[in-house]
């Protein structure tokens, strides 16, 4: 047998399992979702480096999310996603553990920033139908917490998040992404319905009145694949080209302009989704507050950050990034 007859014979084989594959889950599933799911499985297949695509069984619980595929199918179309490096990991553990611990199933994204991070959440997001590990495709950054006062790179880690949303809306995904340093009560995406491009958290207006001061939360936004969303990324990204600047400061500049359109925004109440400042006041008042999603911004530092956590009930993880990685290892 000539080498062009073998391939051929391959590539048959190959198609072959693929479809015997297809069936197999589409008489899972009632509806076809899972269908449109390869579609787009395949269709962003080439988005990041390495993507985990290993076919579970739809009923198998994820480690770190608790939910099986049915869980996340509820769901079609909508991504969480988050950035993590080493520094924060013991953090994007902490986050995941309170949207596992209010039982939010999302198909969810977490970016690794290094290769330690990666190594470590990989291997914890093996079998977990609900969360999938890339590795960062714009480049390494260091493994340890990247500080505010060094502005630079704290801005350049900030300015990768763009493309990371801008790739999954371009497939026509709603893309939630949020912060690592964000705490879960419950489930958020009830408040994105309605007609909007993005939604964020204005902490300068009155809610819900957008004002000339508004200055949007970066940290976590809802956004809907419209045409006016990936306008806005794109001049988003461009404008930050070059410059050493927040890369929220450029996002509120641009909005505030209209540049290069008038963006839709649905404001988050900021009750419903504080900041951590006005939460721990809310908190040392003993005031009832109802908070979705807390969002540690402006508590500055990792270990402050952590700290606060730990005062109020609010650090599900019992150990450091270093341990976690070190015990991992040990089990090995
Ligand atoms: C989850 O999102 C990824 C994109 O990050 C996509 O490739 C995949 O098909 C989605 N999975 C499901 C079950 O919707
Ligand atoms: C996982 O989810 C199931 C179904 O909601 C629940 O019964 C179980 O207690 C959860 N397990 C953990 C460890 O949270
Ligand atoms: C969005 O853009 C596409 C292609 O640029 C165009 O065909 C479509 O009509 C636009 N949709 C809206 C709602 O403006
Ligand atoms: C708030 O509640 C805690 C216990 O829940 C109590 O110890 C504390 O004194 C209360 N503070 C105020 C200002 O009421
Ligand atoms: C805390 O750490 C120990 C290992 O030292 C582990 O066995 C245990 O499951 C952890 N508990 C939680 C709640 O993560």
């Amino acid at each position: 047998m000539d080498v062009a007859r073998a391939l051929k014979v391959m590539f048959f084989l190959q198609s072959l399992a693929v479809l015997v594959l297809i069936f197999h889950w589409s008489r899972k599933c009632n509806s076809c979702v899972i269908l449109k799911t390869a579609m787009i499985n395949q269709a962003t297949g080439n988005v990041y480096s390495k993507a985990t695509s290993v076919p579970f069984a739809s009923t198998e619980r994820g480690q770190l999310s608790n939910c099986t595929l049915q869980d996340i199918l509820q769901r079609p179309g909508v991504v969480m996603l988050t950035t993590t490096n080493l520094g924060f990991l013991d953090m994007t553990m902490n986050m995941l553990a309170s949207v596992r611990k209010v039982g939010i199933c999302v198909n969810s994204t977490i970016i690794a920033e290094d290769e330690k991070v990666y190594q470590y959440l990989h291997k914890k997001a093996e079998g977990d139908p609900t969360v999938h590990v890339v590795m960062t495709n714009s480049g390494l950054m260091q493994t340890g917490e990247v500080k505010r006062k060094n502005a630079r790179t704290y801005f350049d880690l900030l300015k990768k998040r763009q493309g990371y949303f801008l790739s999954l809306l371009e497939v026509g995904i709603e893309v939630l992404f949020t912060d690592s340093d964000t705490f879960w009560f419950r489930d958020p995406f009830p408040y994105f319905q309605g007609d909007f491009d993005m939604s964020m958290m204005d902490p300068r207006s009155p809610y819900p009145t957008r004002t000339s001061r508004a200055h949007y939360c970066a940290g976590f936004i809802y956004m809907k694949p419209t045409n006016v969303t990936l306008l806005f990324v794109k001049e988003w990204i461009r404008s930050l080209k070059g410059k050493n600047i927040m890369d929220q400061i450029e996002m509120n500049r641009l909005l505030q302009a209209d540049k290069p359109v008038h963006v839709n925004i649905q404001p988050l109440d900021i009750k419903l989704f504080p900041p951590g400042p006005p939460f721990y006041e809310f908190l040392a008042k003993n005031a009832s507050y109802s908070a979705v999603v807390m969002h540690a911004a402006s508590i500055h530092g990792h270990d402050e950050k952590v700290r606060k956590f730990k005062s109020s009930n609010m650090w599900l993880v019992n150990a450091s990034s270093d341990e976690l990685v070190a015990r991992e290892q040990y089990n090995n």
